[in-house]
């Protein structure tokens, strides 16, 4: 209220001295005009008289002078008349005007000796009077004085109405001025923040889980509705952490939670920062028309490692690849990141398009995934790329290193395919440092790892690292069979470890997952109303259909799209009562789309979709829906929560976190996960329906297998693999990899050369 008051007065105040100020103009410019009318009137009826007069004076006929007075005197707004011979003398003066005219007296002498008119305001009697004096001039000598007076009155009258118009508009404006600021200040500032108020307050008595309503959005309350929805989104998760662990303290689990992880790092670090490194960035900024976007880019690396970072801080050192990336750094290429809730240090490396060309598109994306993934690409290796791998490895470990600066026995997490250089050049540089390569995708058996001419030394850099990890321990041992048949080493396959020129590699699996219970942390977690269903959700689609299933990638033809697509046909020929019944929901994001593999692919799964549709769309139904698009978090969550089956149908993958973010955003316990068994997921999820995606049969029966599960088993399922997923989620993950790297003894000087 106070400051209602402050606004209020402050704004009257203003109105008030600006009225007073224009109103005080005015008044003196009618003050002059008036003054100026009145003297001209009196000058023009005494130059009228002068001719009359004057005579008269010259003959001494003070009765005519009398008679004259009187009847001039009279006129309409002329109070009197006077006239003077040339010593001051009073020859006639108009009788109403009495006798006390003495201030006159010594006007008409000032006039006389000067011999030039004058006027002034003089009180004569009870009035005030306007007084002219005009010499009556002969041959350059006075020979008397004529005045006039004029009553004044009606000049004080004008003014001071003048003034009472201006007080009365200065209150008008008061008033209004008062209702309007009392009215915004309330519906714009007070409503709002008493809404806000009584939000946190049942926030804070566990009324409310989640900003359920929508917080005021007026520019000036903005940035505190933004630092309130974060604020009740922490309350939130602490409130379930802490149920989570009260829970667990009963039932002596010990699951990992966000919190855990933080202490655990800060512990096993000693409070140092945590590096991590990869291709690709948590966040990239792009620009659309004027504005600057910011995205999370898809694929199952930044699902995975965006959580971590969040919970441990640190930094992260990746690829600028965005078109304003560099827009939004500081002097040294870094910004902290969530841009809307920041816990670590994005450190953006710019690479040059050669660079990028060669380094990522080129040997990364053409030579070693295919070579990593059993999925029928043939890889290609071209010297040209190997180079501005090399190139690239080096700039990052550059970047890594200054990151290092000042840190001792720094921890450092490579990510991936695109650095198996990296570990080797960052240990020569800092040998004091531990370094962790983790591998996202698979590893093939040996015959298939040596096509690649720069085996040697693929392998050779990544054994710079202290510790290498895969998903599964069947990727493991293809690494060390294949570290075997190639480098002069030694492997100790009791301890699965790596003796190379005196320095020890430890390899070993560590399943990667996803953050629950909190997957999809940015998204609003409220449960989903039981309006919305998933006939809703395709129909707003325009599509009628009773049953939903959803897949979501990143367009890569490891993925087994294709033929996720003919184990759908397949599914709807076998069993024509689903068509019209069943539509597929694929949510693509297009991706290294400049490699002409991944641009055809594209085109054949539009085409493959296509295809399918024309032999079984009507008018308001089809098959399957291909939305070829980048998805936000945002919108892949209506799907997961609202689909019967989800299809994983991978012809060779990692892990694959799209089964685990399916899963865990199945809080209901509904719907059903078909997983690939060439998914390293496969090996954890055993209550998913397993198949081997390129069995066309299989998948058709699988997919009727999900749609008409009991609802008891499906959810006896789902319940059983969110279990799994709690237990295993990516905190663990990453604690392990922590614990495991800082458990190593890390020995500088040993570290020896090929
Ligand atoms: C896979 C790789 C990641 C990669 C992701 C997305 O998950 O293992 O390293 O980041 O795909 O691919 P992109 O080429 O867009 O980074």
């Amino acid at each position: 209220m106070r400051i209602t008051l402050r606004l209020i007065v402050a704004l009257v105040v203003t109105v008030a001295v600006v009225a007073a100020g224009s109103a005080y103009f005015h008044v003196e410019q009618e003050r002059l005009r008036l003054n100026d009318e009145m003297e001209r009137r009196s000058r023009l009826l005494a130059e009228s008289l002068q001719e009359s007069v004057q005579p008269a004076i010259e003959a001494g006929a003070s009765a005519n002078l009398q008679r004259l007075v009187e009847k001039f005197g009279n006129r309409e707004r002329v109070s009197g008349m006077a006239i003077y011979d040339a010593k001051g003398k009073a020859l006639a003066v108009t009788e109403k005007l009495g006798p006390s005219l003495s201030g006159v007296r010594v006007l008409v002498a000032e006039t006389l000796e000067r011999r030039v008119d004058a006027s002034r305001f003089e009180t004569i009697g009870d009035q005030r009077m306007h007084v002219y004096v005009m010499p009556l001039l002969a041959k350059d000598a006075a020979v008397g004085a004529l005045v006039m007076f004029q009553n004044a009155t009606y000049i004080q009258a004008q003014l001071k109405h003048i003034w009472q118009i201006a007080f009365f508009r200065v209150l008008v404006q008061v008033l209004l001025i008062t209702l309007v600021t009392l009215l915004v200040v309330r519906w714009s500032i007070v409503g709002p923040i008493a809404k806000m108020a009584e939000w946190m307050k049942q926030l804070r008595s566990g009324e409310v889980a989640e900003p359920g309503f929508a917080l005021p959005k007026e520019d000036l309350l903005a940035p505190i509705t933004r630092e309130v929805s974060t604020f009740a989104r922490h309350l939130s998760a602490a409130k379930a952490a802490a149920g989570e662990e009260a829970r667990l303290r009963q039932s002596a689990e010990a699951l990992w939670t966000p919190d855990r992880l933080k202490e655990h790092v800060r512990a096993k670090l000693h409070g140092r920062p945590l590096f991590v490194v990869s291709n690709r960035e948590p966040y990239m900024h792009t620009r659309k028309g004027r504005k600057v976007e910011c995205i999370v880019p898809a694929g199952g690396l930044v699902t995975a490692l965006e959580p971590v970072l969040r919970a441990s801080g640190g930094t992260w050192i990746a690829h600028g690849a965005g078109d304003a990336d560099f827009e939004v750094v500081d002097g040294k290429n870094r910004l902290r990141v969530p841009p809307d809730d920041p816990h670590y240090t994005l450190r953006r490396v710019s690479l040059s398009k050669e660079e990028e060309n060669g380094y990522y598109y080129g040997f990364s994306n053409e030579g070693m995934w295919p070579l990593c993934h059993i999925a029928h690409t043939r890889p290609a290796f071209r010297a040209e790329d190997w180079a501005q791998y090399q190139a690239a490895n080096q700039k990052f470990a550059q970047a890594v290193v200054e990151e290092l600066n000042g840190v001792e026995g720094p921890c450092v997490l490579i990510q991936d395919y695109h650095f198996a250089l990296l570990p080797r050049m960052i240990k020569e540089l800092r040998p004091d440092a531990r370094i962790a390569v983790f591998w996202h995708i698979p590893w093939p058996n040996p015959e298939a790892f040596g096509i690649c001419p720069w085996q040697r030394e693929l392998l050779y850099g990544m054994l710079g690292a202290d510790l290498v990890g895969f998903h599964t321990q069947y990727h493991c041992n293809n690494f060390l069979d294949t570290v075997d048949r190639t480098l002069e080493s030694r492997i100790d396959w009791e301890r699965f470890a790596v003796e190379k020129g005196g320095h020890s590699t430890l390899v070993k699996p560590f399943p990667i997952s996803v953050a629950f219970p909190e997957a999809f942390q940015d998204v609003d977690s409220a449960p989903v109303a039981a309006t919305e269903d998933s006939t809703a959700l395709l129909k707003e689609m325009g599509i009628k259909a009773k049953f939903l299933g959803v897949g979501v990638e990143r367009m890569d033809y490891t993925k087994g799209v294709l033929e996720r697509f003919r184990g759908i046909e397949r599914f709807l020929e076998k069993y024509p009562r689903y068509q019209g019944e069943f539509t597929f929901v694929q949510l693509g994001a297009p991706s290294r789309t400049h490699i002409k593999r991944y641009h055809d692919f594209l085109a054949e799964v539009e085409q493959e979709a296509e295809r399918i549709n024309w032999r079984f769309k009507t008018t308001d139904y089809k098959p399957i829906l291909f939305l070829k698009k980048h998805h936000s978090h945002q919108e892949i969550m209506p799907y997961y929560r609202q689909a019967d089956v989800c299809m994983v149908t991978s012809l060779h993958d990692g892990m694959n976190l799209v089964a685990k973010e399916f899963v865990a955003a199945r809080a209901d316990e509904g719907g059903a996960l078909i997983l690939s068994r060439f998914a390293g997921a496969a090996q954890e999820l055993r209550d998913a329906l397993i198949v081997n995606p390129y069995d066309a049969e299989q998948l058709a029966d699988s997919i009727r297998a999900a749609l008409e599960m009991a609802p008891e088993e499906r959810s006896e399922r789902m319940r059983r693999m969110r279990e799994t997923v709690r237990e295993h989620n990516i905190y663990r993950w990453a604690g392990n990899l922590i614990e495991e790297l800082t458990r190593i003894r890390v020995a500088p000087e040993t570290l020896g050369k090929a």
